[in-house]
């Protein structure tokens, strides 16, 4: 066995992590880690159930191997996209995240703030814990995510407060008939501080009663479990902005929406928190692509970790991507500024991406070829 004094002299001890410089979307999950309460740590890292989908998101992700092109001449690069028929300066839109005051003190005010300066669309979550007034007024592009109430004229009035407020499109999440149960939430009994509500909702009840925690139960009545394709047709006629349906899987659910009228769909398993089981939402993404056609526009989510993930799902045909935990990550590190610095980061990312596989743009990127490796 080697004695210490056998080993060679180490160079300098490495700085302490924390200190290096973040070079990664992944840098900020640590960092966060580090000043969260482990409860509110493990509610936004957490999936549903034996986390088989939550992990499952990321192996089917690396698996997703891109062939880049060569010699096309590529100088610039332009990341602009049109989504729900407008521009933005790049694919990917911040997911609709609950109770975003859990991380930070202005939680939505700054995210979204974050999400404006960086010219991406802003997802607005209707368990946030800022009024939705409050977070239009920053000047971001806003889509307002409806969880639809079991009150029918709630939701009228839901939807009379999100128009007023300038919201450019409603996003009905429909993956989440209940709640799905969160193994970690329930070991720790989590539950929200008192100064977290969802500002958006009349008493502010408190949602997450549906994942089950022990004796927590008052909000269970808050969202209609029992959905239907006439409840979306309906919305369809009640409001004159894009819509968009989250959390579909299938594609004959795909089709279905398009035969609905929706603008757009988000291929999304929730980041692994609802049904456990379901497969990666990136596997289903080509077939979902298929099927729609023309028919609207495909974005996903669940498991976006850089640009390179951007570049794949942009090679496999969505229209852009959305970004959930890494940007709660940031917020909970440095707020307003920290959010900043990793959209430009990730813009930087896919920059890079673009370029190394010969792209000019997200819609070049979706004529390459793609592999399963691995
Ligand atoms: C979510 N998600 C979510 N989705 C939604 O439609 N409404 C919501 O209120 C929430 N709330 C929420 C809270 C937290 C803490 C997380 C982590 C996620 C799901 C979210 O929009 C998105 O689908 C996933 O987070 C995407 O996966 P990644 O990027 O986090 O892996
Ligand atoms: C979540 C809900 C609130 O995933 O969508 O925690």
């Amino acid at each position: 066995m080697a004695t210490p004094r056998s080993r060679r002299p180490s160079p300098a001890a490495p700085a302490p992590r924390a200190e290096l410089p973040v070079v990664s979307l992944a840098d900020y999950a640590e960092r966060a880690r580090a000043v969260l309460a482990p409860e509110v740590w493990d509610y936004l890292a957490g999936g549903s159930a034996s986390e088989v989908t939550l992990a499952a998101n990321r192996r089917a992700l690396d698996r997703v191997a891109v062939l880049p092109r060569v010699l096309r001449g590529v100088d610039t690069v332009d990341l602009g996209v049109r989504l729900l028929g407008r521009r933005y300066a790049m694919p990917v839109g911040v997911a609709p995240m609950a109770y975003q005051r859990l991380v930070h003190p202005d939680g939505e005010v700054v995210l979204a703030a974050a999400a404006g300066a960086a010219g991406i669309p802003y997802l607005a979550s209707t368990l946030g814990s800022t009024p939705i007034e409050q977070v239009t007024r920053t000047g971001a592009d806003v889509w307002f995510q409806l969880y639809w109430l079991r009150d029918r004229a709630l939701v009228s009035d839901l939807l009379d407060r999100v128009v007023e407020a300038g919201c450019r499109a409603v996003v009905v999440t429909v993956d989440v008939p209940v709640l799905g149960r969160r193994p970690r939430d329930l070991r720790n009994a989590f539950r929200l501080p008192a100064d977290v509500v969802a500002a958006n909702l009349p008493d502010g009840r408190d949602a997450l009663a549906h994942s089950g925690a022990p004796g927590v139960s008052a909000a269970a009545a808050s969202f209609a479990p029992a959905l239907r394709w006439a409840d979306v047709a309906w919305l369809r006629e009640r409001v004159d902005l894009p819509l968009v349906l989250k959390g579909l899987l299938d594609p004959r659910d795909a089709a279905e929406a398009v035969r609905v009228g929706a603008d757009a769909v988000i291929v999304s398993n929730h980041g692994g928190r609802q049904l456990d089981g379901a497969p990666a939402s990136v596997t289903m993404l080509p077939e979902v692509v298929d099927v729609v056609g023309d028919g609207c526009q495909v974005l996903l989510d669940s498991g976006i970790r850089g640009g390179t993930d951007v570049l794949r799902a942009l090679a496999l045909g969505a229209a852009g991507v959305l970004v959930g935990r890494p940007l709660l990550w940031a917020l909970a590190v440095g707020g307003e500024s920290a959010a900043r610095d990793a959209l430009a980061l990730l813009a930087a990312e896919l920059t890079d991406a673009l370029t190394l596989a010969g792209c000019t743009d997200p819609v070049a990127a979706g004529e390459l070829r793609t592999l399963g490796v691995g």
